[in-house]
């Protein structure tokens, strides 16, 4: 029996490999039966390797059918395999070619890792430990090597055959079968490789890069949706344009495809060449996608493409790198979307999602740095954490050396470390060099898990004309980190004077202060300011400028004040977040808000919705109380959803029932005819309109579900016609079955606007949605082993029905358990993501708590789990 620390990986652990694989040689013989994998793997001895040192390669569920070196069988002494491992006992030390056959089945592999079929197409997903289930290998990203891959298929059944890099030869291979050869010149890892063979349609287009070379791109897809891979195919042209702009990047390869698969764990991958989508990231078109999904295209598009430098090019030397190349690839990807569109829209719904996803995550019992330094499944690490806190910390590092020296740190980067695999101190050290500055401290940000809390007193001294902002930073402990650090954190403000204008200083002392940053580095700081005329309203953390929990001692008063008059476009919005909040939080804890309190944040949000200098996007996104799980965390301890969810309607009703009249108006004032287009600006007024109407049925204007209906019934373009159905699901009023049952038979041919539907339903907060949500799951036609299907109906349940996944007699969370339990046995990542929604139940109130304790034992006592889901399954309960 082996126990858990057996499994654990850890960071200092880290060591070269004795050999290395330089180049690969794959042949593929692929057929309905079964495909037969032969590999020549050149293998070189490092440097200093001891005669008699055992080669080691990784495999996983593979069956070995010969092996030999240079040319020769091997006798059964000098080997051991098994499934998951090939070791060759004393291997020359020399050069030499290991030759080795296996046979796979990915006609049965649910799993979707290493080569599977998606609707009869054969794909590959290698990141991160894949390609072990392909052929025996050194299966580690530090092991760089040049691919050639040599595939034969069907023609009739596997049409197109492609690998990453170039297509060298093609032809006929007799019998049915025809064959192609791919060669892709740069060094990568395994887990970039990628294979597709299939009968698919494509799109072509092609892009002349800025020194001159030009690059053909295709995107494939199931027959019939070429037409809707356009928007796709666009984006990825701005984004190789974008790169050259801002970054000075090019792309390296005369070919770029991309394919759209239906079975796919992720959301996409970046594989040399050849990226692999989840087709939910590449199908648009305006009656069945929405402005949020052209979005989101656009950006995993942009995303993936900028992997070919910032992790391709330069890669991960382990996999406790992964931010290296992720919260790196992130942080462009914000970039790239705050460049096309509205800058100040986009850090808005970033800081959203970091709170709705990451928060969450660093404040629960599944808290890791963004660099971890041990796991036992590296699955589990593909994690908000590191994504999205991976990004902002890369931010804070672009913000604390200005546009200019981060652009110098990033040039060396890529001149440095070009080809190589590389490490998270290594691009530090990058930045301290370029800007000769030690970042001793700021790595901290990268080994410290815990969402640090900012709190932040002022005081005015009238007489002496003096301002103090007292700072004070501390971080919780976190599993396994029970003391924590100080970090350094650039906090961007302003000082705004009693006529709205920004107010100066002649004097500041007692912090790192430049200009409009504030650079906190100590536990604590008090900085004053001198020669101020009046008492001033701070504007602090202006964009976000780290990720933190800040507590201010400004009144209610003071926010309001900033909702209207912060130049900060994000200091507004998170104002008026914050003075909704405050009433919130006040009430679930028993102190019911004042008249005058929700009648101020009324006008507020009214001259919000008034103010012709804001655009509709801003005011979409500021005319929305804080959702009921920021409303949980906030209040931190013995959560009670229901009475969270009572009291956010309740605060809804007061807050914007009467401005039914106002809200109504603009609707209507919005409504447009023009045919559908994705840009921002278009986006942005379908946004406003569609909240605006929300309002009206969260407020319960009394023409609310009707309106609501109406839109839906009218809608000419998805975006409306969804937004219509999700206020009315998650209200679910009086005509929300109605227009579900109509949604599903308009829409139920087409996968991906099935999860619409499916996500609504599972959304809905009234006491009936257990019961049908597993109506849903028994049926015999749901698709029980596609990853999207899954998450859109008991991942939606589990993450976003904070109430009835949470009933107090424990019902929603064993339905969740035995999915997860049932699940697993096919496709362990999804269940384990599945079971992350668990992460909240430390902090419910002992009924649920007890209930939700009970599910997850439970879990754990039937045994058999794998290991992805046993390791969160630990992890949440020892929390
Ligand atoms: N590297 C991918 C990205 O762009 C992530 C990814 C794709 C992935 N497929 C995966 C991670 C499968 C784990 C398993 O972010
Ligand atoms: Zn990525």
């Amino acid at each position: 029996m082996r126990t858990d620390s057996e499994h654990t990986i850890y960071l200092k652990d880290y060591t070269p490999s004795p050999y290395t694989i330089v180049a690969v040689d794959l042949d593929f013989r692929i057929t309905a039966e079964g495909t037969r994998v032969r590999a020549l793997l050149t293998v070189e001895p490092r440097e200093g390797t001891e005669p008699g040192t055992p080669l080691v390669l990784d495999g996983n569920e593979l069956t070995l059918t010969s092996v030999a070196i240079d040319g020769a069988p091997l006798m059964v002494s000098s080997y051991a395999a098994d499934a998951d491992s090939l070791t060759i006992v004393e291997p020359p030390l020399r050069r030499f070619v290991l030759e080795t056959e296996v046979s796979l089945k990915p006609e049965t592999n649910t799993r979707l890792m290493g080569l599977y079929r998606s609707s009869g197409t054969w794909c590959t997903q290698c990141e991160p430990e894949g390609f072990r289930r392909i052929t025996y290998y050194l299966d580690r990203p530090d092991n760089l090597a040049v691919f050639r891959v040599t595939m034969t298929a069907p023609r009739d059944i596997a049409p197109v055959l492609l690998a990453n890099g170039n297509k060298v030869a093609a032809g006929d291979a007799g019998d049915g079968m025809h064959y192609a050869v791919w060669e892709d010149p740069h060094l990568k890892p395994a887990y970039l490789f990628a294979l597709v063979a299939g009968d698919l349609g494509s799109i072509t287009d092609n892009f002349t890069t800025a020194s001159g070379r030009k690059v053909d791109l295709a995107i494939y897809c199931e027959h019939g949706k070429e037409d809707q891979c356009h928007w796709a195919m666009d984006s990825l042209k701005r984004s190789m344009s974008w790169d050259e702009r801002r970054f000075g990047r090019e792309y390296d390869l005369d070919i770029f495809n991309i394919v759209a698969v239906s079975d796919f764990n992720f959301g996409a991958m970046e594989n040399k060449g050849l990226n692999i989508f989840n087709d939910k990231l590449v199908f648009a078109k305006p009656d069945t996608a929405t402005d949020g999904d052209y979005e989101n295209i656009e950006r995993v598009i942009a995303h993936e493409y900028f992997h070919n430098w910032t992790g391709n090019r330069i890669t991960c030397r382990d996999w406790f790198q992964l931010c290296l190349k992720e919260g790196l690839t992130v942080y462009r990807d914000q970039e790239f979307t705050s460049d096309e569109r509205s800058r100040a829209v986009k850090r808005i719904s970033d800081v959203q999602t970091l709170r709705s996803a990451q928060f969450p995550e660093d404040g629960g019992p599944l808290a890791h740095p963004a660099r971890p330094d041990q796991y036992r499944e590296i699955n589990n690490f593909y994690t908000a954490t590191v994504y999205e806190k991976g990004a902002e910390i890369v931010r804070m590092l672009a913000t604390l050396l200005g546009e200019a020296g981060f652009r110098k740190g990033m040039d060396l980067y890529f001149e440095r470390h070009d080809g190589r695999a590389t490490t998270i101190e290594a691009f530090l050290a990058v930045f301290a060099e370029a800007n000769q500055i030690d970042l001793g401290q700021f790595q901290t940000w990268y080994l410290q898990a815990g969402t640090p809390k900012l709190t932040v007193s002022d005081s005015y001294d009238a007489a002496a004309q003096t301002y103090r902002l007292k700072l004070e930073q501390k971080t919780e402990p976190t599993p396994g980190q029970p003391t924590k650090q100080a970090l350094v954190m650039p906090i961007k403000f302003g000082l705004i004077g009693p006529n709205g204008s920004p107010m100066g200083w002649s004097h500041v002392s007692g912090g790192d202060v430049r200009d409009d940053m504030i650079v906190l580095s100590g536990d604590s700081a008090e900085i004053v300011f001198t020669g101020v005329a009046n008492r001033p309203v701070p504007s602090l953390l202006r964009g976000f400028s780290a990720p933190v929990n800040m507590t201010t001692t400004l009144t209610q008063d003071d926010r309001l004040f900033l909702a209207r008059h912060d130049s900060d476009p994000f200091g507004r919005w998170q104002a008026l977040q914050d003075v909704s909040m405050a009433l919130a939080v006040g009430a679930v804890n028993g102190t019911p808000w004042a008249e005058d309190a929700v009648t101020a944040l009324r006008q507020a949000m009214a001259d919000t919705l008034a103010n012709d200098n804001l655009d509709d996007a801003f005011k979409a996104l500021a005319l929305v109380l804080p959702g009921e799980a920021l409303i949980a965390r906030t209040i931190g301890k013995d959560i009670d959803p229901a009475k969270i969810h009572d009291v956010r309607d309740q605060l809804n009703r007061a807050v914007f029932g009467p401005l039914t009249s106002q809200v109504t108006a603009a609707y209507i004032k919005l409504t447009s005819d023009l045919p559908y287009a994705p840009d921002a600006a278009s986006s942005g007024r379908r946004a406003l309109r569609n909240r605006l109407l929300g309002l009206l049925v969260a407020s319960g204007a009394s023409e609310g579900p009707k309106l609501a209906a109406q839109q839906y019934a009218d809608a000419s373009n998805m975006t409306d016609r969804f937004a219509a159905l999700a206020v009315s699901g998650a209200a679910w009023t009086g005509e929300a079955p109605v227009l579900l049952a109509d949604f599903r038979t308009r829409f139920g041919g087409d996968p991906l606007v099935l999860d619409k539907w499916l996500s609504v339903s599972a959304s809905a907060q009234d006491d009936g949605v257990l019961e049908r949500v597993r109506a849903i799951l028994a049926d015999p036609n749901f698709p029980k082993n596609n990853p999207n299907r899954l998450r859109a109906l008991v991942g939606a349940f589990a993450m976003n029905n904070p109430t009835q996944f949470a009933r107090p007699d424990g019902a929603g969370f064993r339905f969740v358990a035995d999915f997860v339990a049932d699940v697993d046995t096919r496709n362990p990542q999804v269940a384990a993501r599945v079971l992350t929604g668990f992460r909240i139940w430390p902090m419910l109130e002992p009924v649920r708590r007890a209930a939700a304790k009970s599910a997850l034992t439970t879990l754990q006592s039937k045994g058999g789990l794998s290991r992805n889901t046993a390791d969160i399954l630990t992890r949440t309960l020892a929390g």
